[in-house]
């Protein structure tokens, strides 16, 4: 092996499937052993796209092995504390160092804020902001401990830098990652740790749900502003220009990867987006 993350060791929540796999198995790539976790079940009953599987990790599993490196998986609940730092205690007798943290898990559902159910509300809040800290609060300690620096990636959203009418709640949880990325920043830089976060806009993975968006566009057509189709069409190596609505998980990885190596180790408390240039309009 002569990757760039040789020898290091990442963990990466919301796993088994979309961006959080693509990262996995790009992070293991380029060296380094992986701790993987995933809820593989149903979060909670107001979001209408299919949840996660036990099949699909074991997936995620079966592609980092692929590469030659380790990995540990375990079916975790980012709003579960205790598991969380269960992991990472099983993870740091196993390799012996935690080196990079991607705090990825997340779920989005769509409503008005003076409309949406109070579980709703709590579901998206408990998951995407206090699930982030929780799994913050079970790694740092370890990277701390490890004593080899290190990077975290916290994953936000255009939705974290920006409104976004129809998923305030999301939102509201996204700009809430980014306090918590840019306080984290300054409390762990003495111990040679970056923290930074990203900022993905139209990935396509089981969350980005047409139908349902349309629905609310159906209903709301001016919120379509907050929604842009984005200015960059890549010209790829054929030479034609690729115009699409999406991008690829793995396009988001190739950001994550950089953030997580000694290339990027000038930028810590950063908001980094990954969005073809859209929140520029
Ligand atoms: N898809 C997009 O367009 C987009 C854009 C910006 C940001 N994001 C963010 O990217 C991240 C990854 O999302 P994705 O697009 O890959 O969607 P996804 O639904 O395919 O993947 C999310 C993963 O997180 C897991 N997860 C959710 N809640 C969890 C919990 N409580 N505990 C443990 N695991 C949990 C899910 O089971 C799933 O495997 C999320 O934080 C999302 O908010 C997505």
């Amino acid at each position: 092996m002569t990757g760039s993350l040789e020898g290091r060791v990442a963990f990466v929540t919301g796993a088994a499937r979309g961006q959080g796999r693509a990262h996995a198995v790009r992070l293991a790539a380029d060296g380094a052993d992986i701790i993987a976790i995933d809820i593989c079940g149903p979060v909670t009953d107001s979001i209408t796209y299919p949840p996660a599987t036990s099949e699909e990790l074991a997936e995620t599993v079966r592609q980092v092995e692929a590469t030659g490196r380790k990995v540990l998986a375990r079916e975790v609940d980012v709003r579960d504390l205790a598991a969380q730092q269960q992991v990472v205690a099983d993870a740091m007798e196993q390799f012996g160092r935690l080196d990079v943290l991607v705090v990825n898990a997340g779920i989005l559902s769509w409503g008005r804020l003076f409309e949406m159910s109070e579980e709703q509300w709590d579901s998206v809040i408990d998951t995407n902001l206090s699930g982030a800290w929780r799994t913050v609060r079970a790694a740092v300690p370890a990277m701390i401990e490890a004593g080899n620096g290190g990077s975290i990636i916290m994953v936000s959203s255009s939705a974290g830098l920006k409104a976004t009418p129809g998923n305030g709640h999301y939102s509201a949880s996204k700009h809430g990652v980014v306090a918590i990325t840019n306080a984290l920043a300054l409390e762990v830089g003495e111990y040679g740790i970056r923290v930074n976060s990203i900022h993905p806009y139209s990935i396509d993975t089981p969350m980005v749900e047409r139908e349902a968006m349309m629905e609310v566009f159906g209903k709301h057509p001016t919120y379509l502003h907050s929604f842009a189709p984005m200015p960059l069409h890549p010209v790829h190596h054929e030479g034609k220009s690729g115009l699409s609505e999406f991008m690829s998980p793995e396009e988001v990885s190739n950001v994550v990867a950089w953030l997580a190596g000694d290339q990027s180790m000038a930028i810590s408390g950063s908001q980094i987006a990954v969005d073809r240039g859209v929140m520029k309009y």
